[in-house]
């Protein structure tokens, strides 16, 4: 085990000022098609100006580039019809049916994500990247606000790169080339078996038998295919262990390294309206759906784009 942990409990002033003071993400290019606006210093931009539905080749392109440079997109006003969803997420990459939840009648490339009034529990709920327990976790996510609650349910991302890059270098050393166990059990095993009883979350997780004890070995800094960079890929929800450390001996590490993901200086919030579609990059960013909005509805619907073995 890395004996890194002193760094990460007890941060210099030099440290902080690193993890703090980092350089506000870039102004945005200068685009033809779309028009972006950064929506923190850290990560997230709105985009305007262009209809998901009717998207060309050219403004698709600029899409991506902004995702590469952003890795959270907002785009307002969209109300995408499912097959129109579908399609999109598809200019994305392979986009295939997500195995745990039941699929939106007749559409098995989306999961709907309904929180009904009485729920206790939320789809989630805590700083997680989506299904880093696959060989292969989804590269995109495509979030669609169907109905959504007067105020409440937002969501944040973290930028992973920054956790990376503003780890001491004695922690950096310590983590190369280690890799964390990512595991169904670890992150489902309570959904699946005691909450998926329909009067705590509407929308249970069901993990079928042949990946009940799926798990994944992936770097815990991973570089990306596209920008070349480093993100920190430890995610409380899945993350179980180091590989060839025991669940104990991984913990206070783990522990640490999540929560340096979740600094609320790498981060931003987005609130939903109906009819707003999100895109973030899982290799980079971390989520977390707030839970407080009791006593209202939310309904979202949700592709995941396939994405890459991790390295
Ligand atoms: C998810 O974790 O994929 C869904 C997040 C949300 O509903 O805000």
């Amino acid at each position: 085990m890395p004996d890194v942990l002193p760094q990460l409990r007890h941060p210099t002033a030099y440290e902080m000022q690193r993890a703090l003071l980092h350089a506000p993400q870039l102004s945005p290019r200068d685009y033809r098609h779309i028009t972006v606006a950064p929506v923190s210093g850290a990560i997230g931009a709105e985009v305007t100006g262009i209809a998901l539905g009717a998207i060309d080749d050219a403004a698709m392109g600029e899409v991506v580039t902004a995702l590469a440079d952003h890795l959270v997109l907002v785009f307002p006003g969209q109300t995408l019809a499912p097959a129109d969803q579908v399609a999109f997420a598809r200019r994305l990459g392979p986009v295939n049916p997500w195995p745990y939840a039941r699929p939106m009648a007749g559409y098995p490339e989306l999961t709907e994500l309904v929180s009904g009034p009485a729920d206790i529990h939320n789809f989630g709920g805590g700083w997680h990247t989506d299904s880093s327990t696959f060989p292969r976790p989804p590269a995109y996510t495509v979030l669609q606000c169907i109905e959504g609650p007067d105020a409440g349910g937002d969501t944040s991302f973290a930028n992973q790169y920054l956790a990376w890059d503003t780890l001491h270098e004695t922690v950096c050393r310590g983590l190369e080339g280690r890799r964390l166990i990512h595991a169904t059990a670890k992150g489902f095993g309570d959904h699946s078996r005691s909450t998926g009883s329909g009067h705590v979350t509407t929308t249970p997780v069901v993990v079928p038998p042949e990946h009940e004890g799926l798990e994944s070995r992936h770097p815990v800094g991973r570089t990306h295919p596209l920008t070349g960079r480093r993100a920190l890929y430890v995610n409380a929800g899945f993350a179980a262990r180091f590989e060839g450390h025991s669940v104990e001996e991984s913990q206070p590490l783990l522990d640490a390294l999540a929560a340096h993901g979740g600094i609320p200086e790498f981060t931003c919030r987005v609130r939903w309206r109906p009819g707003t579609l999100v895109v973030w990059d899982n290799r980079c960013c971390l989520h977390y759906a707030h839970n407080d909005y009791r006593g209202q509805r939310r309904v979202m619907r949700r592709a995941v784009v396939e994405g890459e073995v991790p390295v």
